[in-house]
């Protein structure tokens, strides 16, 4: 296999680590010095080579070890993964594009047999190798949207299009940067959008749900988002909050380098072609700043990003509190120098 898997935490003794490799393809979401929320989308169409842009869905040495997480997530609050009844079509859906795209673009983990409805899927680095027929449900352990997400890293959200809306209608959500699935199933597009600041005033919303509606299939589009997370957690979840948001106040000025973290959020968005559902991967890569810090570009632009976010961001974002903290460790690896555009 090409990919070394970690075997790794994201709880308890937190014995997550980034390699070399992972810290320098690490999607840092900063082109510029300053940071305010934007219609950010561009063409999912693969990247540069080595990029977690490369790949329809980017695999890494995280893969087994996130995995492993989900499923204590799921093992504990099955509510993580819903769909409503309308969206199991969107689930073959979405189980056919991962399938399809990991064993094309991994040819060497992943392997897809299709003899008419006969699919057989194997697994390598889960050990998984499973026959069922395609869209019947009872040849699979799970729901198919349940069953291969199992199987993917980052959380799905997929979403019904109807009356000129998308609807939260199904989902596997266990890394989540604090919203909660049970409480946005069945809302639309402004309603679980509601807690953002700032955005909504912009008209950011009113557009991007344009660009979303209008999403063909084969033609996927992403964006960045970011936020912060003390300790490599996944699970960020409002259910969980009373287990993670006390972590917070364990930052120090000694411990700030390898317990405060940027999250950021690869999202992509394609069209789905039976249910002509929309399917919202979500990414997770987290970092932590002392990684961070290798980069110089990094290190001056994340103290200039944090030092001017506006604080209705900084405080939706969870690290209001810690911001003084962070600003002082971020400051030494900020020289004045100016930045070039571009990450
Ligand atoms: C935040 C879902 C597309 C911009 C959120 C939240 C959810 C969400 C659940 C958290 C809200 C909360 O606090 O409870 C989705 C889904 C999308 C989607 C399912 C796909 C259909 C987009 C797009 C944009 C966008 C296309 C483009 C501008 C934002 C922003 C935030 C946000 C700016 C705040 C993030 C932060 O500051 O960390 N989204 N979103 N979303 N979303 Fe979306």
């Amino acid at each position: 296999m090409t990919i070394q898997f970690n075997d790794e935490t994201f709880r308890d003794d937190y014995s997550f680590h980034n390699s070399a490799w992972a810290i320098k393809r690490f999607p840092f979401p900063f082109h510029e010095d300053s940071y305010m929320y934007a219609v950010n989308m561009e063409q999912h169409r693969g990247g540069p080579e080595g990029s977690v842009y490369e790949k329809r869905f980017d695999v890494d040495e995280h893969y087994v070890a996130e995995m492993r997480d989900r499923a204590m997530v799921l093992a504990d609050d099955p509510l993580r993964c819903q769909s409503l009844p309308h969206m199991t079509l969107a689930g073959w859906d979405l189980l056919e594009l991962i399938m399809v795209s990991k064993s094309e673009d991994y040819p060497d983990l992943f392997e897809l047999h299709r003899d008419g409805d006969t699919w057989r899927w194997v697994n390598k680095p889960l050990g998984i190798d499973d026959t069922f027929t395609f869209l019947d449900e009872t040849t699979l352990p799970y729901g198919p949207m349940e069953y291969i997400t199992r199987q993917a890293q980052g959380d799905f959200c997929v979403l019904d299009q109807r009356d000129e809306m998308l609807w939260m209608d199904a989902g596997m959500v266990t890394t989540q940067a604090d919203w909660s699935l049970d409480f946005d199933i069945g809302m639309n597009f402004f309603e679980w959008h509601a807690p953002v600041p700032l955005a909504h005033e912009m008209g950011i919303f009113k557009r991007a749900l344009k660009f979303l509606l209008n999403i063909q299939q084969g033609a996927p589009a992403r964006r960045l988002n970011w936020t912060m997370t003390v300790n490599p957690l996944l699970d960020t979840s409002p259910e969980n909050y009373h287990k993670w948001g006390i972590q917070k106040t364990s930052l120090t000025p000694e411990n700030i380098g390898s317990k405060q973290h940027l999250r950021v959020e690869l999202q992509t968005f394609f069209r789905l072609p039976r249910s002509n559902a929309l399917v919202f991967p979500i990414r997770c890569y987290l970092c932590s700043f002392q990684d961070l810090m290798t980069m110089p570009k990094w290190g001056r632009r994340l103290h200039r990003v944090v030092r001017d976010l506006p604080v209705e961001l900084a405080t939706y974002k969870g690290f209001i509190d810690n911001r003084p903290m962070m600003l002082d460790y971020l400051s030494q690896f900020d020289d004045g120098q100016p930045t070039s555009p571009g990450v």
